[in-house]
């Protein structure tokens, strides 16, 4: 299989989205545990960091994690904080300029302590996980090349971790033109059925979706994804995102929303042009937020969804935020689908903040 390096050249569009993303997440992530419960530490992981920046001098991600401690120790300083960043990277060149960037940061951020290994990932990842346990919130960043390092025992020792946040990249396109090659077959949770439904757009929607199967019956466990395509090219790549608590997962949403939702691109195909709304209002909605709201309405029905946290976490289930929701069930009232005295959801008590608590309860 093709390894691209990835710090030859400029980073591309993708390649920036990609670090955009994470940056928003690390944006979102930090303050929530440096204004939380004082902890240990507040751990933040990239496994795959590479030098630092790409040929341009653009930040690759271990300067987008210094750069965003910073803002957020300006922005949300509490005593006591203590931030730890670990960095690996296998490439003897990229790990010495990564480490001469480190240097240079240590000055600026006092608070933060560092710690670097140039080691293969499975390695640094033993090494690591005594520091991942703990009275600590770890946020893991997997910036793999291709496929083939996030084996199923290093994804369920991952999803097993208690505040643990993760992000891994994955290239989608790859699983689906390498499927015969027994290397994917054992790294991917892909079954024959989901490549029957795979096509050059959908891929990683079913690549990401698929991760559901590795995680244990009983766990409840939050799994997320953006798919991401080269503007010129037709590879379809993209972020996994995992969390064991629905905030991690509400707040990667958000980020994913701002960017349109699951995709840097038009994945289902809707056309929709902003600028020349159409007569019905309806032909200009995403075919995910329809989709969604159809669901959402058949699960009100049945009688599975029965209160407001249970429609919070069915959104967040379905890649779909609680204001998502709250739009769907605003609808279903207004087209007078819903007897509303028939309900058991106290919706006029939904606000976000409400459901908050009920949730960090
Ligand atoms: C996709 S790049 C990561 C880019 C980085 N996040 C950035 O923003 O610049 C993957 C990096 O992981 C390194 N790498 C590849 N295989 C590795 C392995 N098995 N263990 C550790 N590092 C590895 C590569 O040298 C490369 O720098």
């Amino acid at each position: 299989m093709p390894v691209h390096n990835l710090h030859n050249k400029p980073f591309d569009e993708g390649t920036q989205d990609k670090l955009e993303l994470y940056r928003e997440y690390l944006r979102e992530w930090l303050p929530v545990f440096i204004h939380g419960p004082s902890l240990n530490s507040i751990n933040v992981f990239d496994f795959f960091a590479g030098p630092g920046f790409d040929m341009d001098g653009k930040p690759g991600s271990p300067v987008i994690t210094c750069e965003e401690i910073k803002e957020a120790l300006i922005k949300n300083d509490k005593k006591g904080v203590t931030i730890k960043v670990y960095l690996n990277e296998k490439d003897s060149d990229k790990y010495n300029s990564l480490l001469h960037y480190v240097e240079e940061q240590k000055a600026t951020l006092p608070k933060v302590s560092f710690s670097t290994l140039q080691k293969d990932f499975h390695i640094a990842f033993e090494e690591w996980s005594p520091d991942m346990h703990g009275r600590v919130a770890n946020l893991l960043f997997l910036d793999q090349n291709g496929v083939k390092e996030i084996s199923k025992p290093i994804f369920q020792s991952i999803i097993r971790l208690p505040k643990t946040d993760f992000l891994f990249f994955i290239s989608s396109a790859m699983v689906n033109r390498f499927k015969n090659q027994p290397e994917i077959c054992e790294r991917v949770p892909v079954t024959d059925e989901d490549y029957s439904r795979m096509n050059g757009t959908n891929v990683h929607r079913i690549v990401a979706d698929s991760y559901r199967r590795w995680i244990p019956d009983g766990l409840k466990y939050y799994l997320g994804s953006f798919s991401i395509r080269k503007q010129k090219g037709a590879n379809v790549y993209g972020l996994v995102f995992g969390s064991g608590h629905p905030l991690g997962i509400d707040k990667f949403l958000n980020v994913a929303w701002k960017h349109g939702g699951d995709a840097n691109f038009d994945i289902d195909n809707d056309k929709i042009d902003p600028s020349q709304p159409s007569l019905f209002p309806e032909m200009d909605k995403p075919s995910k937020i329809s989709a969604f709201e159809k669901e959402l309405e058949s699960a009100i029905l049945c009688g599975h969804l029965k209160t407001n946290k249970e429609l919070y976490i069915f959104s967040l289930q379905n890649g779909m935020l609680g204001s998502h929701a709250r739009k769907a069930f605003d609808l279903l009232i207004k087209d007078k689908k819903l007897p509303k005295q028939a309900l058991h959801i106290s919706y006029d008590a939904w606000k976000k903040t409400d459901v908050e608590r009920v949730i960090l309860k």
